[in-house]
């Protein structure tokens, strides 16, 4: 069981009522990646941006999990690794310990100036001073797009090391989270989509269905329940 690593994306939260990205209604259909989610847009209108996380923070905290996070919590309780591209807490909040948010979190502030992060409060507002180096810019601890993911040392192990992989909701549109089927197949490890619909990445098995659903009964598959 530890020998699996399981990738999350937005399609995990989505019957929590968290919006995905790429799907029709998507986030990015209603929103310019380039002007929320980039360095360069928060250096332009930073309130624009923390206008952006604020109001999917208040999502986030007013969303339910669903048996997907539960059943996934169960799974990493017995040994497997869950790497998410999920800002949001919904992992945690099911009972998941010891996730890693290769793209950051909404409950957490980073300071730019000195690195410091903390938790963040419900509203982040543009000239917040850091309690640390009491400079900034203070933002969001989200990885922005031209940023590099937390944590890809570990991830890296984790998938050479790893026989079992699995995507679970996400498009694979974005590297390097797109890249790990890859390296997990060098790794010779089997691979597994979980997902409404097929992606375009090279797995050794699918299961479609809402994660809802179809995640319990693997996971249930998987530990022999
Ligand atoms: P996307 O919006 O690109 O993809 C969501 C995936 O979830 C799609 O493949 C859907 O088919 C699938 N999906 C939707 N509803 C589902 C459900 N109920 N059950 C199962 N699958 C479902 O989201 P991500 O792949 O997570 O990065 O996006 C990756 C990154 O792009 C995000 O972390 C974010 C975004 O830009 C940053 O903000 C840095």
């Amino acid at each position: 069981m530890d020998r699996i690593v399981v990738l999350t994306g937005a399609g995990v939260s989505a019957e929590s009522g968290l919006g995905t990205f790429r799907d029709k209604d998507g986030l990015w259909t209603k929103y310019d990646l380039a002007e929320v989610a980039t360095p360069e847009g928060f250096a332009a209108d930073p309130a624009k941006v923390h206008a952006f996380y604020n109001a999917r923070r208040k999502n986030a905290l007013e969303a339910e999990v669903n048996a997907a996070h539960e059943a996934l919590a169960r799974l990493e309780a017995a040994g497997a690794l869950i790497v998410t591209q999920n800002v949001d807490n919904l992992h945690e909040r099911a009972g998941a310990k010891g996730v890693i948010h290769m793209h950051g979190e909404l409950m957490r502030v980073l300071c730019a100036a000195c690195g410091a992060t903390w938790d963040a409060p419900r509203e982040m507002a543009v000239g917040e001073a850091c309690p640390n180096c009491d400079g900034g810019p203070t933002r969001p601890d989200i990885v922005w797009f031209g940023e590099i993911p937390y944590h890809m040392e570990r991830i890296v192990d984790a998938l050479e090391a790893c026989e079992l992989f699995v995507a679970i909701g996400t498009s694979g549109e974005v590297y390097p989270a797109a890249g790990f089927v890859e390296e997990a197949r060098r790794a010779g490890a089997q691979t597994l989509e979980i997902n409404l619909e097929a992606t375009g990445g090279r797995f050794d098995r699918r299961i479609l269905g809402p994660a809802s659903a179809v995640v319990p009964q693997w996971v249930d598959e998987v530990l022999g329940a």
